[in-house]
């Protein structure tokens, strides 16, 4: 499972009825190489990687983590979202926290609610906390059971052969090399493993014996889902995304939001003067839709730099200026030297970054994460939708310290909720892009257009379909092309147009009459309803109505599945492209 995370691991198990616990930080090597040579005898334990959300990855924060008495010891995927309050409350009554990991309330709690039962001990727990979870607990108070949980995350059970026991897992990759028998948990469900059985409850009732499925994939497919690259797990993953990037922040009755990791800098976020963007790659393209979200919503000059240029600017900065780097992975190394270049000049610095404990949210003063899991196909896909949705947010928190009426920032907030469905229908139509796909691979060039806040969308999308299938790609303002990439287009060219009912509705359907008269095949993304796109493209794929600024986050999605199909086609190595690497630790 070592794709999930891989900052920190560790395991907990009985040594001769003791509870042990072993945990390392850094990847999973540096746990193995401690625990070379020595032997448990122990019949039940729990083993974790981690991927950090609260906490940098060290030895500490690393799970399994135990309570006060050291008598309880759990793993934990997910998030809790009401840790501030839990943990006051917790310490209040006398617990000592040793990590930054919220995950170690769980083990508080439980402690807490033990009263000779570990299930109702755990149940009594789950109802007090919010957030997701996938929980493996055991207990020196009754060694020879695990009880585990789910909600939000997922939870496989796996039957070993000839009775020898039951394993619990985030993954079905994690069963495989031991069994292919396993029974999925369903959200709300709660599982209780002995030696010789198990039993799945739902909150109050004991559900009856499900059957067990037999898992016909092999190890690699698994990891990925049974999808066949990251790539499309990850686009798959995209409604899900914007759920995850708003979890806990969105206050609907105020028409505001809450965003944890800027509130010591909120003083300097209302008085800000200026936004400078840095960034690389797929997120330079997101912060250049922050930066119409930002001049249009809250009225705030912005810029935007690559951050290889940024670096070496001779801009002058003050305390009125905010750079905001934007980063997947928060390891980049050019993204990194801006930052340092801005903090020398004296802005205050700011992060949004995927990756926890990583190098650009640990330089920067403040910031935001993603939480959207590792990201592991280099071409960057859930990570943007991510971003996008970051950057409304921000925009609603600097709106509402400025011009923003609550009524507008409520209307933006509630249609951001209605975006996770809107995506699935955009992903359910991914045989009619494959179509398309089929269609265009074998064209050696395109072109991408759009205006406004799908100008930089169609750079993305461009980008997208160079890093992944090789065919050369730009993206173009749609009212530039007749200033000389029109003399490119005849009958060869397919330009990818993005065209939905917004302010621009009319011009763009202008440009696109400009490029049907030279003979471009047109493929054409515009809003369902729209009757006359299709008078003049060749295909059109109807995207659900959305507001103007949130376009973006929809229009996405269908470039990034067309490069996605376009590559397989002409065969690429979609999740390794060539000459590329996810994290571009050097300048
Ligand atoms: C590399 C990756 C891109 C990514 C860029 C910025 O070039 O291949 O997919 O967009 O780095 O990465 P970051 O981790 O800073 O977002």
């Amino acid at each position: 499972m070592e794709y999930r995370g891989y900052d920190s691991s560790g395991i907990a198990l009985f040594d001769q009825g003791k509870l042990t616990v072993v945990k390392k930080q850094g990847k999973l090597g540096n746990l193995t190489a401690v625990l070379s040579g020595k032997e448990f005898n122990s019949t039940v334990g729990l083993g974790h990687i981690r991927w950090a959300t609260h906490g940098e990855p060290t030895d500490q924060n690393a799970h399994p983590h135990v309570d006060c008495g050291h008598k309880f010891a759990i793993v934990h995927n997910g998030i809790i979202e009401n840790m501030a309050e839990l943990k006051s409350r917790l310490k209040r009554d006398g617990h000592v926290f040793t990590s930054q990991s919220d995950s170690e309330i769980f083990a508080h709690l439980i402690e807490k609610n033990y009263h000779g039962n570990l299930v109702q001990a755990v149940k009594q727990t789950l109802l007090e906390v919010k957030g997701a979870y996938g929980l493996g607990v055991i207990s020196a108070a009754e060694p020879d059971k695990i009880v585990a949980a789910r909600l939000g995350s997922p939870l496989v059970l796996g039957i070993l052969p000839e009775q020898e026991g039951f394993l619990v897992a985030s993954d079905v990759a994690a069963m495989l090399p031991f069994t292919k028998e396993v029974v999925y948990l369903e959200d709300g469900e709660l599982v209780e493993i002995t030696g010789e059985q198990y039993s799945i409850s739902n909150g109050k009732t004991r559900l009856d014996k499900r059957d067990s499925q037999t898992v016909d994939w092999d190890l690699a497919e698994a990891e990925k889902e049974g999808y066949e690259h990251f790539m499309l797990k990850e686009i798959m993953e995209e409604s899900k995304v914007v759920v995850e990037s708003m979890r806990g922040r969105v206050l609907p009755d105020e028409g505001n939001v809450k965003l944890g990791g800027l509130i010591d800098v909120m003083p300097q976020l209302a008085s800000a003067k200026r936004i400078i963007f840095v960034a690389c790659g797929t997120a330079h393209y997101a912060c250049r839709i922050g930066e119409y979200l930002i001049e249009s919503q809250v009225g705030l000059p912005v810029e935007v730099e690559y951050a290889s240029e940024f670096r070496y600017s001779e801009a002058t900065l003050d305390q009125g200026t905010i750079v905001i780097a934007i980063s997947q992975s928060g390891e980049t190394a050019d993204t990194l030297a801006a930052i340092r270049h801005a903090k020398k000049l004296g802005a205050l610095t700011l992060g949004i970054v995927n990756v926890v404990g990583s190098s650009v949210s640990r330089e920067t003063t403040a910031g935001i994460y993603n939480h959207v899991g590792p990201e592991i196909s280099v071409a960057s896909t859930k990570a943007f939708v991510s971003q996008l949705v970051i950057l409304v947010l921000l925009m609603v928190l600097l709106g509402r310290q400025r011009r923003m009426t609550v009524d507008r920032a409520k209307e933006i907030l509630r249609e951001l909720g209605q975006l996770p469905g809107k995506i699935k229908e955009i992903l359910q139509q991914q045989e009619v892009i494959q179509e398309i796909a089929k269609r265009y691979a074998a064209s050696t060039n395109f072109i991408f257009i759009g205006r406004k806040l799908n100008y930089p969308i169609a750079l993305e999308g461009a980008l997208k379909l160079k890093e992944i299938s090789y065919i050369h790609a730009e993206g173009y303002p749609a009212g530039e092309l007749k200033h000389g990439p029109l003399a490119l287009i005849d009958q060869t060219w397919p330009v990818v147009a993005l065209i939905p009912q917004d302010s621009v509705y009319e011009k763009t359907l202008s440009n696109l009459q400009e490029v049907k008269a030279r003979q471009g095949k047109i493929i054409a993304l515009a809003t369902v309803g729209d009757t006359q796109v299709k008078e003049l493209a060749e295909q059109v794929i109807y995207l659900p109505k959305t507001l103007e600024i949130l376009t973006p986050i929809l229009n996405v999605v269908p470039l990034q599945l067309l490069a996605y199909y376009i590559a397989k086609e002409r065969g690429c190595p979609i999740d390794q492209p060539r000459n590329l690497a996810k994290s571009v630790t050097v300048e």
